[in-house]
């Protein structure tokens, strides 16, 4: 039925970069979880629901037209067949994308999404690589590999900060900090992926190039 492999990690850890560059490398499909509750969050305000109604917020789960791409080489979300990639990823949605997640009548819907797609993406794909904060806890605890991916609160600000900035300067830093570490302390009130639940191996990544990361992954699913 497929490799299931799940990898947790907060932001800037290289979660995201590694989990698509192992996926296309294995050739198998790859699922972004938390592009999911960002695209929920998109089609909430874009629906004029108010994200403090949780109730409804909760009911938009199954009444979006979401469909994730899950091609490694060119992942994509899309909403009723209008593109929503870049726009899931602005500021805007940053800003607000916790009070969905920590929203506690959202995330059983989503993770059974989740659940169901990644048996779906593995059977059709001959594996999966699916990320975020609880697939090796919740959305997939009987994975075949589980990693939580990890690195120190600068390396993370330097990655973020060169991914979106352009640059490390202090400006860049202070404004990056302000944007993850935030989000990152609002996250953990619901999943706490800054440790490894039993059977989880921890990566960390604060010392490893990009490529060294993805060797590190590939050993842990190859052996
Ligand atoms: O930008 P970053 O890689 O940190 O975030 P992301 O993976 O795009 O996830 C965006 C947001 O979705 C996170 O800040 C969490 O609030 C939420 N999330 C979650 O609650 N559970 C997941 N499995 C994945 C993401």
């Amino acid at each position: 039925n497929g490799v299931r492999v799940a990898i947790d990690g907060p932001s800037g850890s290289g979660k995201s970069s590694v989990s698509k560059k192992v996926a296309a490398h294995l050739g198998i499909g790859y699922l972004d979880t938390g592009a999911m509750y960002r695209a929920l969050t998109w089609y909430c305000l874009d629906a004029g629901i108010d994200l403090d109604d949780t109730e409804a917020v909760a009911d938009a789960v199954a009444a979006m037209p979401l469909e994730m791409g899950t091609d490694p080489k060119a992942p994509s979300v899309s909403m009723g067949g209008k593109p929503i990639d870049a726009d899931i990823r602005t500021t805007r949605i940053a800003e607000v994308v916790s009070k969905v997640a920590t929203n506690l009548a959202v995330r059983p819907k989503l993770q059974q999404r989740q659940r169901d797609l990644m048996r779906e993406i593995a059977a059709s794909s001959g594996g999966v690589v699916a990320e975020g904060r609880d697939v090796t806890t919740v959305v997939a605890p009987d994975a075949d590999v589980r990693i939580l991916m990890v690195a120190s609160e600068e390396a993370r600000l330097a990655r973020r900060s060169k991914e979106v900035h352009g640059g490390v300067d202090e400006t860049m830093l202070a404004a990056t900090r302000a944007q993850i570490v935030d989000r990152d302390k609002a996250d953990s009130t619901v999943s706490s992926f800054m440790t490894a639940a039993d059977g989880v191996v921890t990566l960390d990544t604060s010392e490893l190039t990009f490529q060294q990361s993805v060797e590190a992954v590939l050993t842990l699913v190859e052996r």
